[in-house]
């Protein structure tokens, strides 16, 4: 499945969503920043709210901030599908987990490239997702990092598997052999004329 993210496109943002919406993506992919979690600051909550309130395609949320559960608070009225955390951002994690599985939300759990595949251990019963970050979180347009890939094949059978930026023509090769459900892709897509041409091309599964 492809979950096409907006934060990075040659359209502007209301245009870059209604051509998500017409696309054949499967989600789009919501990626927030507070200035805090990460250096850059997208939206505020009332912004986002605003942007996402008439969208009827499934909603993937990604937040980037720190204490993720004050904007969860909000977000669960637009009925996401899924929403995914950092564990490092996140001082509350057990409430937040429930807060969301109380909502019907699946919960994700991001790993940074730095970060270890086992970092989540403790949660891997009570969470639905893993989004394995293939670039360092904070812009859309970054550079595939290849080494994350080493960490997917110990999440197959346990959970459900993404994985997010640098997507492309040419990353995507290097994902063949591997279990992969939800590819997130940005840049790749929304800077270019033809949006279902490009997610064609990502659509490996
Ligand atoms: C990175 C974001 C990604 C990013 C993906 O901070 O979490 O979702 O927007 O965009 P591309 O595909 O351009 O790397
Ligand atoms: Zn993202």
């Amino acid at each position: 499945m492809i979950s096409v993210s907006f934060l990075k496109s040659k359209y502007s943002k209301k245009e870059t969503i209604q051509l998500i919406e017409d696309s054949k993506a499967d989600f789009i992919h919501v990626d927030l920043m507070d200035g805090i979690y990460v250096k850059e600051n997208n939206f505020t909550i009332d912004e986002i709210m605003d942007l996402l309130k008439n969208v009827k395609k499934s909603l993937d949320i990604h937040l980037m901030v720190y204490n993720p559960l004050i904007y969860i608070k909000e977000l669960v009225k637009l009925k996401p599908s899924i929403i995914t955390i950092h564990l490092d951002g996140t001082p509350n994690i057990e409430e937040t987990i429930d807060y969301l599985k109380k909502n019907d939300v699946k919960v994700g759990l991001a790993i940074n490239p730095d970060e270890n595949e086992h970092i989540i251990d403790n949660y891997l019963d009570k969470i639905d997702y893993v989004l394995i970050m293939s670039v360092y979180p904070g812009e859309g347009g970054q550079k595939f990092i290849p080494e994350v890939l080493e960490k997917i094949n110990y999440f197959e059978d346990k959970l459900l598997i993404g994985i997010d930026g640098g997507i492309n023509e040419d990353s995507i090769k290097l994902l063949k052999n591997y279990h992969i459900d939800i590819i997130v892709s940005g840049s790749y897509i929304c800077m270019s004329d033809n949006f279902n041409e490009r997610i064609d091309e990502l659509n490996i599964k």
